[in-house]
C-alpha cells in the first residue's frame, strides 16, 4: 500500500455526475495501491451530516448569510475531524465538493462578497488547499434537469438548492469557469462526455499525471 498526504476535491454544478466519478476515481486510486478515503461536503461528519439535512430541506427559508454560514460550519467540523487527520495519515483524500463549491454557488449564485467568502474558505478549512481540483462541467439547465429527476427524496422537484432557477445555475457554472481560470495551475476542468466511460478516460488521464 502507497502512503501519499493528496488531497482531491471534486466540483461540479448539480447533474454533472461528479458523485459517480468520485466513486470511479476512488476505486481507480485504489487499484493504483494508494490508501484513498472518499469524503464529501456538505457532510462527512456526524455533525455536518445533519447541517447537510438543514441546507438542502426546502421548508426552511434560508437567507444567504445563514447558508453560507452554515456550509463554512460544515466545513469547520469536516476538516478538522475527518480531512485533517486523513491527511496526516498520508491518504489519498477525495472529496466531493469543497471551497471552490462556496466561490461557485454563494460568491456567484447567491452574490455574496467574494472577498469575504475567500476569508470564511480559508478559516473554515484551516488554511488547507487542495492538490487537485477536478471540475466537471456540464450545460447547467441539461444538468439541473437531470438533478431533480434523479433526486429520490425530492422526486422531480429537487431539493433546496436544486429548485433554484436556470439563471442562477448559469451564475453559478459561470463563477466556476472564472475560478478556475484564475487557479488553473490546481483546477483542471473535464467537459462532461455523453458517455461515462469516455468521461472517465478524461478523468484517469488527470490522475495519471500526480499520482
Ligand atoms: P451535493 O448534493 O452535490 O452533495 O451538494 C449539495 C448541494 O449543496 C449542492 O446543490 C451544492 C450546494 N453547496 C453549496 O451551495 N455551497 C457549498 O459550499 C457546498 C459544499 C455545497
Amino acid at each position: 500500500m502507497i502512503k501519499k498526504k493528496f488531497f482531491i476535491t471534486i466540483e461540479g454544478c448539480d447533474g454533472s455526475g461528479k458523485t459517480t466519478h468520485c466513486l470511479f476515481l476512488k476505486k481507480y486510486i485504489k487499484q493504483k495501491c494508494y490508501d484513498v478515503m472518499l469524503t464529501r461536503e456538505p457532510g462527512g461528519t456526524i455533525c455536518s451530516e445533519v447541517i447537510r439535512k438543514i441546507l438542502l430541506d426546502p421548508k426552511f427559508n434560508l437567507v444567504p448569510l445563514t447558508e453560507l454560514f452554515l456550509y463554512e460550519a460544515a466545513r469547520a467540523q469536516h476538516v478538522k475531524e475527518v480531512i485533517i487527520p486523513s491527511l496526516n495519515l498520508n491518504k489519498v483524500v477525495i472529496c466531493d465538493r469543497f471551497f471552490d463549491t462556496t466561490i461557485a454557488y454563494q460568491g456567484y449564485g447567491r452574490k455574496l462578497d467574494l472577498k469575504f467568502i475567500d476569508k470564511l474558505n480559508s478559516i473554515a478549512s484551516y488554511g488547507i488547499i487542495p492538490d487537485l481540483t477536478i471540475y466537471f462541467d456540464i450545460e447547467s439547465s441539461y444538468g439541473i434537469d437531470i438533478a431533480r429527476k434523479s433526486n429520490s427524496k425530492y422526486k422531480n422537484f429537487g431539493d433546496r438548492m436544486e429548485r433554484e432557477s436556470i439563471e442562477f445555475y448559469n451564475n453559478v457554472r459561470k463563477g466556476y469557469l472564472i475560478n478556475a481560470k484564475k487557479n488553473s495551475k490546481r483546477i483542471k476542468i473535464v467537459k462532461v462526455k455523453k458517455t461515462i466511460v469516455s468521461t472517465q478516460k478524461l478523468v484517469k488521464k488527470i490522475v495519471d499525471m500526480v499520482l
